[in-house]
């Protein structure tokens, strides 16, 4: 029997096929099993009813337990009441594994007990369908990139000095070295752009932020694109671009799961270029006029970026944030030095930053000035520097977090559901 995938079931209307799959649930009356079956591609129902399957194979069924695996095979029609649209008439039931009390019941449970569970719980329908839609942003950010002529530049993670600030460093031992885990690809990326032209990376990066918050994981996954000669206007206008395609892609590609999770679809329909932007004295204005209490010269916390994006209905940029709370490598403006050509990009609906992003210093003179000041050991930095006395050239790039961004497009609550296995303060297993 011809297996098919329960995402392509309606290319099978009207034909027996088999699924390959798990019991997700299973209700029955009378001499009717209605069989919950899920296969990694989505969910669907499979009815047996007695006599119109083998007598023992219906027995099966009485004694299936919840994510049991199991072969089904049957006849596939259209039901405008099923939930894909689709349902099985049952023909066979073979059983793979008797699967043992699965621990996560169709019942309520803690978020502690379930993420104890993580490896098990990435089955369940929302989770499924949250990571369904990473899956989409990240395969959609490599396409957009790479039609636009950005190279795929792969920056190492063990690296021997800091790029985002020396507070959340992990630090390890390299044969008698101290090596760290990386934080960020950029600095590479600026090297690799001086070779390329436009190039990204995207990997795994690592902060020991003490922070324990629904936007921090300790191991996250960022994309960053990094391009020379462009100045942070371009920047922008890329990054508008880029996420509104991104958006737009899940909107397409991953609607049904987006209807799982219970997202208003409308908040995303409207993500298409271009974006508010907003300057960072602005932005502190209307923190004033809501009523907040924020010092020119401080860096915003999550309320004060909830409070901005919840004015907007798509994502906004602040621009020229105080030269004191960014990075030691942000351009700053020639008519006011005490800010940065820099923007951070606010998901709406209160998500906050997902994206930052920056000109990057390219005189040799000032950025030698600037680690100093950032007390950065020159030595680990030297590629770096040369990068600024071999052809120097302005240029700015991005990085956008794979799980803020994940959690605003599925309307979820915490990183921690975005990615397969969360790292987090207090956990690191699974
Ligand atoms: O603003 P960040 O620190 O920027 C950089 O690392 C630059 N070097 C990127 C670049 O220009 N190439 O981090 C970028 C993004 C943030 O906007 C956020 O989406 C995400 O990375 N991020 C985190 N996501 C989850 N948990 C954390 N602890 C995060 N820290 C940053
Ligand atoms: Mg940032």
């Amino acid at each position: 029997m011809q297996s098919v995938r329960i995402a392509d079931i309606r290319e099978h209307d009207g034909e027996e096929v088999t699924i390959k799959g798990w019991l997700y649930n299973k209700r029955s009356s009378g001499g009717i099993h209605f069989l919950i079956i899920r296969d990694g591609t989505g969910f669907m129902q499979a009815v047996a009813v007695r006599g119109e399957i083998p007598d023992d194979q219906f027995e099966l069924c009485n004694n299936l337990t919840q994510e049991s695996s199991i072969l089904v095979t049957g006849r596939i029609r259209a039901d405008k009441r099923a939930a894909g649209g689709f349902e099985m008439s049952a023909t066979g039931v073979e059983l793979v594994q008797l699967a043992e009390e699965y621990p996560i019941t169709l019942k309520e449970h803690g978020v502690d007990f379930l993420l104890d569970h993580r490896h098990l719980w990435i089955r369940n329908p929302r989770q499924h369908a949250a990571l369904l839609v990473r899956d989409e942003v990240i395969s959609a950010a490599e396409d957009w990139l790479r039609s636009n002529g950005f190279v795929k530049i792969d920056a190492p993670i063990l690296t021997p000095a800091a790029c985002e600030g020396t507070t959340t460093l992990f630090e390890t031992d390299y044969f008698g070295e101290k090596a760290y885990l990386s934080q960020s690809g950029q600095l590479y990326n600026e090297a690799a752009c001086m070779a390329f032209g436009k190039v990204y990376c995207y990997g795994p990066t690592f902060r020991a932020e003490k922070s324990k918050t629904r936007r921090h994981l300790i191991e996250f996954w960022m994309i960053e694109p990094e391009m020379a000669y462009a100045t942070q206007e371009d920047n922008m206008v890329i990054q508008e671009e880029f996420l509104s395609y991104i958006v737009q892609r899940c909107l397409a590609k991953r609607r049904q799961e987006l209807i799982t999770l219970e997202r208003d679809l409308s908040k995303l329909e409207c993500i298409v270029p271009p974006f508010p932007r907003l300057s960072y004295d602005e932005a502190v204005e209307l923190l004033h006029e809501e009523g907040k209490e924020f010092e020119w010269g401080d860096d915003f916390g999550a309320p004060d970026e909830a409070t901005i994006s919840m004015k907007y209905d798509k994502p906004v940029f602040v621009t020229g944030y105080p030269t004191k709370v960014k990075a030691f490598y942000m351009q700053p403006d020639p008519d006011r030095p005490e800010i940065v050509k820099c923007s951070d990009l606010l998901a709406p609906e209160g998500y906050g930053e997902i994206i930052g992003s920056s000109e990057r210093i390219h005189d040799l003179d000032l950025l030698a000035a600037r680690m100093r000041e950032h007390n950065l050991p020159e030595e680990a930095y030297g590629w770096y520097l040369d990068l600024r006395r071999y052809g120097s050239v302005p240029h700015s790039g991005f990085g956008l977090g794979i799980e803020r961004t994940v959690a605003w497009i599925t309307g979820s609550e915490h990183v921690r559901e975005m990615i397969p296995f969360p790292r987090l303060i207090n956990r690191i297993y699974p």
